[in-house]
């Protein structure tokens, strides 16, 4: 629909005219054979913002995610936030495709501390599968947006060392964690063995994630990733819309956390919402008033052409991005309180 408010996501994000013309101008290879320039250079100025050594480009974070589980759990077991991405929304990969078994770990607003890591991390027993892999996810999505603090996530990084258990980083939106806070990518990177971050969220790429650790690491995700058939050819034309949102989607994403927080600001001043100010880009709206169902505020909005997700019977998700402005939140706005107001006439 044209003039639409499009918040359900910071994925719905279309290539600029600028990121077109960078992929139209790629130069491409092989990348089954490491040839692809394009890629190749997109691998390694990600591996270097995330301090590691190599980076793999990948289709999705989902399959990044995946081949990390895949690549990196030396177990049985996998611990993971109970509201984690890689246990709601990858279709039970770990287990479908890997044999592992997620265990799942309640944390406060996506954050797991050590306390809560080492309390699910099995004893030595022939009765019990072996925990081979912790998985933590900056920003959260579930969770609204939330940041990893950093002393939180280097104390679990630390102790997973010493217990000799690997740690993934689920950073599809590390981008916005560094932009909101200024700690360093490869600062939040350290306190992890394996690091995911995606082009397609925040930063405006049509496609792709990168997947990051050490040389040996990666050498074993080239060849799971080919397992789950997501090795690709002339990517070149994808890697260079990532390098395109690299080097100038970044620091605009404080736009989305600014007009995210007006958003928010906005909609705690109505009766009938709870609203946490966002940390980053994602908006959860509550709904408290037992009269106004979430899926029928949405229904609304969408007549009005604003589009939000309702993640819940009583909580709707909104997600600032780089195809809107000051504008579309104030027209949101408008829309949330016109639909209120049908839902609760006075
Ligand atoms: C935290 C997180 N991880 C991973 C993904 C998966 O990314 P994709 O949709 O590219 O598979 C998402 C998608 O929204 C996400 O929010």
């Amino acid at each position: 629909m044209a003039n639409t408010v499009d918040l359900r996501s910071d994925t719905v994000t279309k290539p600029s005219p600028a990121m077109r013309e960078e992929m139209a101008r790629a130069e491409v290879g092989d990348d089954v054979y490491r040839e692809d320039p394009t890629v190749n250079r997109l691998q390694k100025l990600v591996a270097e913002l995330l301090g590691k050594e190599a980076g793999l480009f990948m289709p999705s974070g989902t399959m990044s995610n995946q081949v990390a589980v895949r690549a990196a759990c030396r177990g049985a077991e996998a611990i993971c936030d109970a509201e984690g991405h890689t246990f709601h929304y990858e279709m039970a990969g770990a287990a479908a495709r890997s044999g592992i078994q997620l265990f799942p770990v309640a944390g406060e607003r996506g954050v797991l501390t050590w306390a809560d890591v080492e309390g699910a991390i099995r004893p030595v027993a022939d009765y019990f599968p072996r925990t081979g892999l912790i998985c933590l996810e900056n920003t959260h999505n579930r969770a609204g947006g939330t940041v990893y603090p950093l002393d939180v996530m280097a104390d679990v990084g630390e102790k997973a060392r010493a217990r000799g258990i690997p740690v993934h980083l689920d950073g599809a939106r590390l981008w916005n964690a560094a932009v909101a806070t200024g700690v360093p990518l490869s600062a939040y990177a350290a306190c992890a063995d394996s690091v995911s971050v995606c082009f397609s969220k925040g930063l405006g790429a049509p496609v792709g994630s990168c997947l990051c650790g050490t040389r040996e690491f990666v050498e074993e995700a080239i060849m799971v990733r080919r397992s789950f058939g997501g090795a690709m050819r002339q990517a070149g034309v994808l890697a260079a819309a990532a390098l395109y949102a690299v080097e100038h989607n970044v620091d605009r994403l404080a736009d989305d956390h600014r007009r995210a927080g007006a958003l928010a600001e906005g909609l705690a001043d109505i009766a009938v919402f709870a609203v946490e100010p966002p940390q980053t880009n994602i908006v959860m709206v509550d709904v408290v008033n037992e009269a106004v169902a979430a899926a029928a505020l949405t229904d609304f909005l969408e007549e009005a052409g604003i589009l939000v997700h309702a993640v819940g019977p009583r909580r709707i998700r909104a997600v600032t991005h780089l195809d809107l402005d000051d504008a579309d939140v104030e027209r949101a706005l408008r829309a949330f309180e016109d639909a209120v107001a049908r839902l609760r006439p006075s």
